[in-house]
């Protein structure tokens, strides 16, 4: 959706620029093939595709083949995009040595440590600005470093938890080589099935912020390293990839079924969010919640009933106290019943988030630097009119 047609017309009358609402809602800033969501219909889709469908049907490198080549591959495309791409999972020479003073400053799984990470292994790769090197190099780099960003995650988290690093296997695929660097054990296909049916679902969707984040970077001209460093800053924030971690806190703190509508009441009437509830698209219930809820079921799941009184409980109470603002549990709220359940510890559930969201990043960034503007939006100034006098107290400094 564009801006309205009035907000040009009457910018135009004024000569003053349009005011675009806060968080850019319903505001269209860019053009895409890569993925959209339509809020209204309860779907997306990864370039005209069903997204759940991918996610139910195909392999993670399928999903990645069709964001980063442009089409869903061949049998033989995917085996050979396989092929190249576990042999990207290695650390480049000199990150590995890094690894244990960033682990050592910050907690398991934090996107902090991650996002320092990256910078270092894209300088290492040789990441430079786009606009100083071949496209053909930047898509290169940008297979490299979505490979890398689950070796480099799963390493961090083994050196902040007191644990021998476990080197990538090329022989297993996406989703089972990142459980096996995190536990240290070859996982089960059912852990291994939610895992990737997670990531595949968690690709892209949109101009979410981290997305919006990374193609403003690129479009300075900056390098991976930039883009996806501050792709995982956005997305480390509690409003958007941070929140998974604290659905869960959210349902240790309710406890039991009998405290969920009190606990929540109290949350709501106090201006309190419910982690895992609500999108600024979905006006319906967000459909990767629902695989994610089938998935969390195939499970057995020991948190799943608990879950759903949370979710039934919450979604009712919203429209009593939220009339009209149309809440539904979003991919947040089941999204880490299922990663624990795989075998996930909490604390990695955003930096997993990460690991699949990279290759949405990456996608859009290509988008951006095969037709680049630099975004330079502009904000209305509404402090003291200018130019103001100088105070009397005020004796400037020499240059
Ligand atoms: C996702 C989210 C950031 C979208 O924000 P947004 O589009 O700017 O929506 P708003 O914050 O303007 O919310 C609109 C109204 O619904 C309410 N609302 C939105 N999400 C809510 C939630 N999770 N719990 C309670 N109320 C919520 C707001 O308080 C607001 O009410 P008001 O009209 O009385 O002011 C927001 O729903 C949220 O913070 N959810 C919880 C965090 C979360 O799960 N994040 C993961 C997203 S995938």
């Amino acid at each position: 959706m564009s801006a309205p047609a009035n907000a040009v017309a009457s910018s135009a009358a004024t000569s003053e620029p349009y005011q675009a609402p806060a968080g850019l809602a319903d505001v269209s800033v860019a053009s895409t093939t890569v993925s959209d969501v339509l809020g209204r219909l309860g779907f997306y889709h990864y370039r005209g595709y069903n997204a759940v469908d991918i996610a139910r049907r195909g392999r993670f490198e399928d999903a990645w083949h069709l964001m980063l080549r442009g089409e869903l591959p061949t049998t033989e495309q995917r085996d050979a995009f396989t092929g190249e791409t576990s042999a990207l999972r290695q650390l480049p020479p000199g990150v590995g040595e890094l690894l244990p003073s960033i682990a050592r400053l910050s907690g398991p799984g934090s996107l902090e440590s991650v996002r320092t990470a990256v910078s270092l292994a894209a300088q290492a790769i040789g990441c430079k600005p786009w606009t100083d090197q071949s496209q053909d190099l930047t898509r290169a780099q940008a297979e490299q470093i979505s490979a890398i960003l689950p070796t480099l995650t799963a390493q961090l988290y083994r050196l902040a938890t007191g644990q021998e690093v476990v080197q990538p296997r090329a022989d297993l695929g996406y989703a089972a080589n990142y459980l096996y660097m995190i536990t240290g054990e070859e996982p089960g296909e059912r852990s291994t099935y939610a895992v990737e049916r997670y990531l595949m679902l968690t690709i892209d969707h949109g101009f979410n912020n981290s997305t919006f984040t990374s193609r403003v970077i690129a479009s300075s001209g900056a390098d991976l390293g930039a883009v996806i460093s501050g792709a995982i800053g956005a997305l480390s924030g509690p409003f958007h990839g941070g929140a998974p971690a604290r659905v869960f806190d959210m349902l240790d703190a309710i406890g039991s079924p009998d405290n969920a509508e009190p606990w929540l009441r109290h949350a709501i009437e106090h201006g309190e969010k419910l982690m895992g509830f609500g999108h600024r698209i979905y006006k319906t219930i967000d459909p990767r919640s629902q695989l994610l809820h089938e998935v969390a079921q195939e499970l057995h799941s020991e948190r799943v009933g608990f879950a759903e009184h949370v979710e039934k409980t919450a979604v009712a109470l919203l429209a009593e106290l939220k009339p009209g603002r149309e809440l539904y549990a979003n991919v947040e709220f089941y999204a880490g019943v299922v990663l624990e359940a795989a075998g996930l510890p909490r604390e990695m559930f955003s930096a997993t988030f990460a690991c699949s969201r990279v290759v949405g990043w990456m996608a859009n960034v290509l988008e951006q630097v095969r037709d680049n503007r630099i975004f330079r939006p502009l904000a209305r100034y509404v402090g003291p009119e200018a130019p103001r006098e100088f105070p009397a107290f005020w004796q400037p400094g020499q240059a």
